[in-house]
């Protein structure tokens, strides 16, 4: 079996490296031999090993019928998708982890998939390295998923790790976790919470088997989280972790990505790092985790190679997934529950107090003039209410 990658950036060396190095292996695991016969870019790579192998002209590819599984690493959305959608309409299997291109067209691709009993495949387009795709498709099929909690975006995880264990700003670990290839080309991507966005909403759309649009989802990134909300954080004894969650409750389906106060007991307390985790709750299975790195060049490759694999094994069978092209209407927030971590100034402490059900106050050293505290479960509703009646510096949800 000959492999085309598109691609030659972080990603893409990643799998032409790991296709290179466990060529054997990857063989044996496929049933077959498998090789990577081009490597597409727009770039010259001189003195680099790929240069035996590259080519400028996706036609070269497309046109190869020894070519029978295309990999999609570009990233942008305009290009790859009429590239993917070229080659599965050749009959050639494409793997991506192109998380846009898959929240945008996934459902489009799998159907042309389907019809040519080939496969598209995204296991890296979510949580870097870590196998989830596959588990939600074809492993946890016994139950309804009540609920998908991750820890999705590696970039803004070790942004605040380092933040809260070296006291850095947030501007020097940005550019840290840049340096290390986490971060996305555009990184507002990771710190507003975009990216997260796009794989909550793919997790989202497998859970519920219907198409749900990222752009539908309530979206807020971690710019807003300060010195002292960490400093409150490590005084109340939590961690402050980017979710991006659905839930299905009566019914209805909400889906957000926020920044959490996440409590000791909570299973995605200790992901730090670049580390990434998804917490699926099934109504039989009750909870299982999913941890592994959420992003860098060789675990997000090393997953798309799992996908070359699995493409190869199934060369003339599409692997089911479902995932229809339906619209899913999220519920709106407004009867969602949370708990919810409030900074009000110390003159609107008796007014917070009649306003909020006050579980918990928190006092962090060094910091005065300011009442904190966390809510008991209220409606996101209520707690719009009861926050436009005080002067509130911030608040973050909590789960505690
Ligand atoms: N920028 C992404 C992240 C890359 O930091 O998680 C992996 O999807």
């Amino acid at each position: 079996m000959k492999v085309a990658i598109l691609g030659y950036g972080t990603v893409g060396s990643g799998v032409f490296e790991i296709m290179r190095s466990n060529q054997d292996g990857i063989s044996r695991r496929a049933g077959e031999e498998v090789e990577v016969k081009y490597v597409l870019d727009l770039r010259d790579f001189p003195g680099d090993p790929v240069e035996d192998v590259l080519v400028h002209d996706f036609k070269q590819i497309v046109d190869d019928p020894e070519v029978g599984v295309v990999v999609e690493v570009m990233g942008g959305v305009e290009k790859a998708y009429s590239f993917v959608k070229e080659a599965l309409l050749t009959g050639k299997s494409v793997c991506t982890s192109n998380k846009e291109l898959v929240a945008k067209h996934g459902a489009e691709l799998l159907e042309i998939a389907k019809q040519k009993k080939k496969n598209f495949l995204f296991e890296a387009s979510v949580g870097g390295g870590i196998p989830i795709i596959r588990p939600l498709n074809q492993s946890l099929t016994a139950d309804e998923i009540r609920e998908v909690t991750g820890v999705l975006n590696g970039t803004t995880n070790y942004m605040l790790t380092k933040m809260r264990d070296e006291d850095a700003e947030f501007d020097d670990v940005l550019a840290d976790a840049q340096a290390k290839g986490y971060a996305e080309r555009n990184p507002s991507a990771d710190v507003e919470g975009f990216d997260a966005g796009r794989k909550i909403a793919i997790l989202t759309s497998l859970a519920c088997g219907m198409q749900v649009d990222y752009e539908d989802i309530y979206t807020e990134g971690i710019t807003k989280i300060s010195k002292t909300d960490i400093a409150y954080a490590k005084a109340a004894g939590v961690n402050i972790k980017l979710f991006g969650t659905s839930r299905r409750v009566d019914g209805r389906v909400y889906a957000m990505v926020a920044p959490y106060m996440v409590g000791k007991e909570h299973p995605l307390y200790a992901v730090d790092d670049v580390f990434n985790a998804i917490l699926v709750r099934g109504n039989f299975l009750g909870d299982i985790m999913f941890y592994g790195k959420g992003a860098g060049k060789l675990p997000t490759a090393s997953a798309v190679v799992s996908d070359v694999v699995d493409a190869v094994k199934h060369r003339e069978t599409n692997v089911m997934t479902i995932w229809n092209s339906r619209k899913l209407e999220l519920a709106e927030l407004d009867t969602l529950e949370n708990k919810f971590f409030v900074r009000v100034p110390e003159s609107e402490k008796q007014k917070a107090q009649q306003l909020f059900a006050v579980e918990r106050e928190v006092r962090a050293e060094g910091i005065e003039g300011e009442y904190a505290f966390f809510t008991r479960p209220m409606t996101e509703g209520d707690f719009a209410l009861a926050a436009a009646k005080t002067e509130v510096i911030s608040r973050i949800r909590a789960e505690i």
